[in-house]
């Protein structure tokens, strides 16, 4: 596969109007859109930084994959995204060399991305995802 960029750095957070006051007061951050992504149970924040792009979480369902993060590690770093040029071929090649996935078929993400995660077990313990700008 081959990666482009880290497209984005996930941050759980409980609730992004926090997260939002926070970037501002410290930083002078704005975000640049907010967005649900119903599929993960989750509100997004996106403050774009230079080639990245910082994604605060919050939660919409404590049962959602964020819920139970924020639950069982508190808030922080929740995944690291790297965007690749092909996200069907770099999910069937990381199946083809046996490594877990949560998922493994490309579904859509926020910010009109497809995405897969890799199992953190694979990965030392970092939620991983791969995903590619879906085009217009
Ligand atoms: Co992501």
């Amino acid at each position: 596969m081959k990666i482009l960029r880290i497209s984005h750095l996930g941050i759980a957070s409980p609730t992004l109007a926090e997260a939002m006051e926070r970037l501002d007061r410290i930083f002078g951050l704005k975000q640049e859109h907010i967005e649900e992504v119903a599929d993960q149970k989750v509100r997004t924040a996106f403050y774009p930084i230079g080639e990245s792009t910082l994604e605060y979480l919050e939660s919409t369902d404590p049962e959602g994959p964020v819920g139970k993060f924020l639950e069982k590690k508190g808030p922080g770093i929740h995944h690291l995204a790297f965007e690749v040029d092909d996200v069907d071929a770099a999910v069937q090649e990381l199946l083809d060399k046996g490594i877990r996935m949560i998922d493994k078929v490309p579904r859509k993400g926020a910010h009109g991305n497809r995405i897969a995660f890799i199992h953190p077990a694979e990965t030392g313990g970092v939620l991983i995802e791969v995903c590619q700008p879906e085009k217009h």
